[in-house]
């Protein structure tokens, strides 16, 4: 049975007892409205450590006031099952009190990985999760932790800041779960109609469609332009189509490792995905 801990106490109780047993531990922080992508990193984790130890928490720091939060979709009981399922030792869900108290006054603020792409358009959104993934971490204290190459710029960020912040966790990304049309699975598809969910598909094939482009030796410029053409014709509305240095987030220096990321609006819907050259 896993065990289902509410408070930073608690959890810090089944480390010791892990510990004590002399059982290493892996980390999966999500938000819930889990689905198979979250299962993979449950596996992969599971892989890393003796034991999985995952989180369900919508952490409000890294929504914006107009941002979906209230509508984030909420299934505790079916989460707490599937993680039972893929045979997890232990899920922390804390309230957003435990997480934040009431006289909370501390934030990170992230820079380097953090700059532009999602930050853009989300200003607020890294310094949330990087100031919620620390608590995570320092509740947990695992040995490892795994997190989605689907939030690719998100991955960048939280190894920037465990390095910074010398957490003793070593962080793993875990490669992006599809559906076998190409679409990354996200809780956010969930919103997509059914005639929105039949144009997303186009966005992952952009991506593969400028990847061929570029290594056909069409000019980067040109490439993204044709990208972000492809996917507004879809119906999508663009936030950004960019190449990127796979590692820093850079300008791309070697097409062998650079790193295609875009994120655009099908309706009320915004959707993220990114792809290695
Ligand atoms: P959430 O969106 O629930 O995602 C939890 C983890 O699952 C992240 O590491 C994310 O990259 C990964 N993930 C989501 N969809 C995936 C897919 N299709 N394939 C593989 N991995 C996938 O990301 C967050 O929550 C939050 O920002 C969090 C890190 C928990 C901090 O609040």
């Amino acid at each position: 049975m896993a065990i289902v801990c509410r408070s930073v106490a608690d959890l810090r109780r089944v480390q010791s007892d892990l510990r004590a047993t002399g059982k290493t531990s892996a980390l999966v922080p999500t938000m819930g409205a889990l689905h198979a992508g979250h299962l993979a990193l449950v596996a992969h984790a599971a892989t890393l450590a003796d034991c999985v130890v995952a989180t369900i928490f919508v952490n409000p720091a890294q929504f914006a006031p107009n941002e979906d939060l209230d509508r984030y979709p909420r299934q505790e009981a079916e989460d707490l099952e599937a993680l039972e399922a893929a045979g997890v030792a232990a899920v922390f869900v804390p309230d957003a009190d435990e997480m934040y108290g009431p006289e909370d006054a501390t934030r990170l603020v992230m820079e380097g990985p953090a700059l532009g792409l999602e930050a853009d358009f989300r200003p607020h959104f890294f310094n949330g999760v990087a100031t919620v993934v620390s608590r995570l971490l320092l509740a947990a204290m695992c040995d490892v932790a795994v997190f989605g190459e689907k939030d690719y710029q998100q991955l960048l960020v939280i190894k920037r800041m465990v390095a910074d912040l010398k957490i003793p966790v070593v962080i793993h990304g875990s490669p992006t779960i599809r559906e076998d049309d190409g679409v990354a699975l996200s809780s956010r598809n969930a919103y997509l109609s059914d005639e929105e969910r039949i144009r997303a598909p186009e966005l992952n094939r952009a991506l593969q469609a400028c990847r061929s482009a570029l290594h056909a030796g069409v000019k980067e410029d040109e490439a993204l332009i044709q990208a972000t053409e492809r996917i507004e014709a879809a119906g999508f509305r663009v936030d950004y189509v960019a190449a990127r240095d796979a590692d820093t987030l850079g300008p791309v220096t070697d097409l062998a490792n650079a790193r295609l990321l875009a994120a655009a609006w099908l309706g009320t819907t915004r959707l993220i995905d990114n792809i290695g050259c």
